[in-house]
């Protein structure tokens, strides 16, 4: 059988909290596709953000391992694994993380900045992306000046322009209404097909069944037994 892209082994991720003990991830074995479009679903607490930012490589687990094209992310050294953040993933964060002093050009135009795009075609691929979310004409509001839906646009746009091979997507339509929210499942279907592999967090099971091939759901840290047929992979524990 070929090596899964993704695969974790065990995964945990504990939190101490004083004397208690939080198990976020807690023995998670999860194997993602090259090209799939992958939904987490799960109750509020359930570790799905969590899980997420250990595959993204912006946190480390507390024991068990995520392996990347049969790499461990764990054996990546500090500049290799800014590489793998800065070229190969892309992230929308659930609470956006947009910097407040920049301008949604500005905020977009720094993915590309860590990822050693020139300048002037920094500028030219964030207003770009920009545009094609809809803010063409907010290139130079600063977060604050924005609605939540308009802010969740520009954290799409930073993780898009960048081209990653693989998005992670935590509640993207979080704060959008119905119209936006259905703009950008038809955009994140669209990346899929062009070859995106799309990991998405969300509490909207429609959405999920619109745009996922697979979904997943979290319970307690683990991944649970599948209730419906439309549930599958990953080992239920
Ligand atoms: N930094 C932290 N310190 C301590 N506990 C944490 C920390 N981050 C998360 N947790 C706990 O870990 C558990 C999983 O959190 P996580 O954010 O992954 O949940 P989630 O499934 O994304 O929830 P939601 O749907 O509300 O976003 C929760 O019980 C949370 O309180
Ligand atoms: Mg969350």
């Amino acid at each position: 059988m070929d090596t899964p892209w993704i695969q974790t082994h065990d995964l945990c991720r504990y939190y101490r909290r004083g004397p208690q003990q939080v198990r976020a991830v807690d023995g998670v074995n999860l194997s993602i596709d090259r090209g799939e479009f992958l939904g987490i679903v799960g109750a509020s607490g359930s570790g799905k953000s969590t899980i997420l930012n250990l595959l993204a490589g912006l946190d480390s687990p507390t024991s068990g391992s995520i392996d990347f094209e049969g790499v461990p992310l764990g054996s990546l050294n500090r500049r290799q694994l800014a590489a793998y953040r800065a070229h190969r993933v892309g992230m929308i964060f659930q609470s956006f993380n947009l910097l407040g002093h920049h301008t949604a050009l500005g905020n977009v135009e720094l993915a590309l900045y860590f990822n050693d795009t020139p300048h002037r075609e920094r500028t030219r691929l964030a207003a770009e992306t920009l545009k094609r979310l809809g803010l063409g004409d907010r290139l130079d509001h600063r977060p604050g000046d924005l609605s939540g839906g308009e802010q969740q646009r520009v954290a799409i746009a930073r993780a898009l322009v960048k081209r990653p091979e693989i998005l992670f997507a935590d509640e993207p339509t979080g704060n959008l209404d119905h119209e936006n929210t259905r703009q950008i499942a038809e955009l994140l279907t669209d990346l899929n097909r062009q070859g995106l592999t799309v990991v998405m967090v969300t509490h909207d099971l429609d959405l999920a069944r619109q745009c996922t091939q697979r979904m997943i759901r979290m319970h307690y840290g683990r991944l649970a037994a599948p209730k419906d047929p439309a549930f599958g992979g990953g080992t239920a524990s």
